[in-house]
C-alpha cells in the first residue's frame, strides 16, 4: 500500500545550511534555527554541523532545544507562566520577554540567562494580517515610549521579529526605523536580535546588500552582537510531500481530485496565508469567481480536495497536461517548513509518514503514524 510522505531531501537541506553558514560568517552574526518552523530531531546531527544554537518559543521547544539539539536556546514566549519558567530558563542561554510587567514578574528567576525585551518598531512590510506581528493593537512587544531612559542593569540584548519571507531590501527598511526608534538605548545593550523571516536561501535573495547592511551596522554598533534566528530559510524548498489521487468527483462543472492528505491536517498554511503551492507537473490557475470555470479551457482542470470533512478543506485550481487517475502521485513541492511542527489529527486522518532522502539516494524512514498517534493525544 501507498501511503503519503513528506520526503525532506538531505542535499537540499544541507545546501541551506551551506549558505546560512557562509552568511553567518559574512555578516559577523549568529544565525540560528527558530523551531517554530522545523523541528524535525532526527536531522539536528546534520544541523550541528553548520549551526550552533536555536531558537525556541515554549517549554517544549527549549527542552528540544537542549535535550536533542544538545545546546541552550534563545527563548521567547509572548507570556511565560509561572508553573513553566523555571524549566524554560534551565534550557535557555538567552530569554526575552515580551512586555515590561513579564520582566517584572520573572527577570529574578532568569538571573542564568542573558536576558532582552522584546521591542516593537511599528513597521512591518508583512502584507497578510496574520502575519504582522507590529499591526495597530498586535500584543507583540514593547514600542519606544514605554520603555524607561535607562535599562535594568540585566537586560542585555534588544529582540525584534517583524518579517515574513522577507528580503534584504525589507530589511534594509525596517532596520533604518529600528534604529530611528531604539538605538538610543543600544550604547546599554550587548546584543540585538532581528528575529526571522529572512529569506537568505530564496535563489532571488540579495546576499551582497544584506552583508552590506550588516557591514554598515557593525561599524555603527561595533559592541553589538547580532543574531538572525529564521526557520523557513532553513527548510526552504527541501522536499516534497508525496500523495495520491483517491477519487474524482464533480459537481457544477467543478472536478475535485480528492487526494489521501489533507489540507487543513498536512499543509495548514496552504489556507491560512492562503499560500498556493506549487504541484509538480501543474500549473496553478487564479481562478476567483467558479463561474469562469466553464468559459476556461477545462479539460484536465482540476481543485485538489483534501480527505478531511472540513468544507473548506481544498485548494483550486490546477492545470494538468492530462486526466488524472486515481492511484496517481500528486507532489506538492517544498512543504517541510511549517508542516511536521503544525500538523494534527483532526477527523483521525492518517498522518503522512516522514522521510529523508539520503545523500546516496536511499530514503530513510524517520516515522510513521497509526491509530495509537491519535489515540494517545487523547489518553
Ligand atoms: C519570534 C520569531 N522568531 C523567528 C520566527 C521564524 O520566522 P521564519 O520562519 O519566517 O524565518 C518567527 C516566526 O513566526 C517568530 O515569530
Amino acid at each position: 500500500m501507498v501511503t503519503p510522505i513528506y520526503i525532506i531531501e538531505e542535499e537540499r537541506l544541507r545546501r541551506n545550511l551551506q549558505l546560512i553558514r557562509d552568511m553567518a560568517k559574512r555578516t559577523g552574526a549568529e544565525w540560528i534555527l527558530a523551531f517554530k518552523a522545523f523541528a524535525l530531531w532526527k536531522t539536528f546531527p546534520i544541523f550541528r554541523e553548520y549551526i550552533n544554537s536555536t531558537t525556541a518559543s515554549s517549554l517544549s521547544e527549549a527542552r528540544l532545544a537542549l535535550e536533542e539539539f544538545g545546546a541552550k536556546c534563545h527563548t521567547f514566549s509572548p507570556a511565560y507562566t509561572d508553573y513553566e519558567i523555571d524549566e524554560i530558563v534551565r534550557c535557555s542561554s538567552h530569554l526575552t520577554f515580551n512586555s515590561l510587567s513579564q520582566y517584572e514578574r520573572f527577570h529574578e528567576r532568569a538571573a542564568t540567562c542573558s536576558i532582552g525585551l522584546r521591542i516593537n518598531p511599528e513597521y512591518s512590510e508583512v502584507g497578510t494580517a496574520l502575519y504582522n506581528p507590529c499591526a495597530p493593537g498586535t500584543r507583540f512587544g514593547i514600542t519606544a515610549d514605554k520603555l524607561p531612559d535607562t535599562l535594568p542593569v540585566d537586560i542585555k540584548g534588544f529582540h525584534c521579529h517583524c518579517h515574513c519571507e522577507s528580503g534584504a531590501d525589507v530589511f534594509e527598511r525596517t532596520l533604518s526605523h529600528i534604529e530611528e526608534k531604539f538605538s538610543r538605548w543600544f550604547p546599554q545593550l550587548e546584543w540585538i536580535n532581528f528575529g526571522g523571516g529572512h529569506l537568505v536561501t530564496r535563489k532571488d535573495y540579495d546576499v551582497e546588500l544584506l552583508v552590506r547592511i550588516m557591514d554598515g551596522f557593525h561599524q555603527r554598533w561595533p559592541h553589538l552582537k547580532v543574531i538572525f534566528e529564521p526557520g523557513s530559510a532553513f527548510a526552504w524548498q527541501t522536499g516534497p510531500l508525496v500523495s495520491h489521487v483517491v477519487d474524482i468527483v464533480e459537481d457544477k462543472g467543478i472536478r475535485t481530485a480528492i487526494l489521501d492528505v489533507s489540507f487543513t491536517c498536512h499543509m495548514p498554511d496552504c489556507l491560512e496565508m492562503p499560500y498556493y503551492p506549487d504541484v509538480r507537473g501543474a500549473e496553478h490557475i487564479d481562478i476567483e469567481d467558479n463561474s469562469q470555470f466553464s468559459t476556461l479551457n477545462s479539460q484536465f482542470l482540476y481543485r485538489l480536495g483534501g480527505n478531511s470533512c472540513l468544507a473548506g478543506d481544498f485548494m483550486g485550481m490546477w492545470q494538468f497536461d492530462h486526466e488524472l487517475q486515481v492511484g496517481e502521485e500528486i507532489i506538492f513541492e517544498d512543504m517541510i517548513h511549517y508542516t511536521t511542527v503544525k500538523t494534527n489529527t483532526f477527523n483521525g486522518i492518517s498522518h503522512p509518514a516522514i522521510g529523508m532522502l539520503r545523500m546516496d539516494g536511499t530514503l530513510e524512514i524517520l516515522r510513521e503514524f497509526g491509530y495509537e498517534d491519535y489515540r494517545n493525544r487523547m489518553d
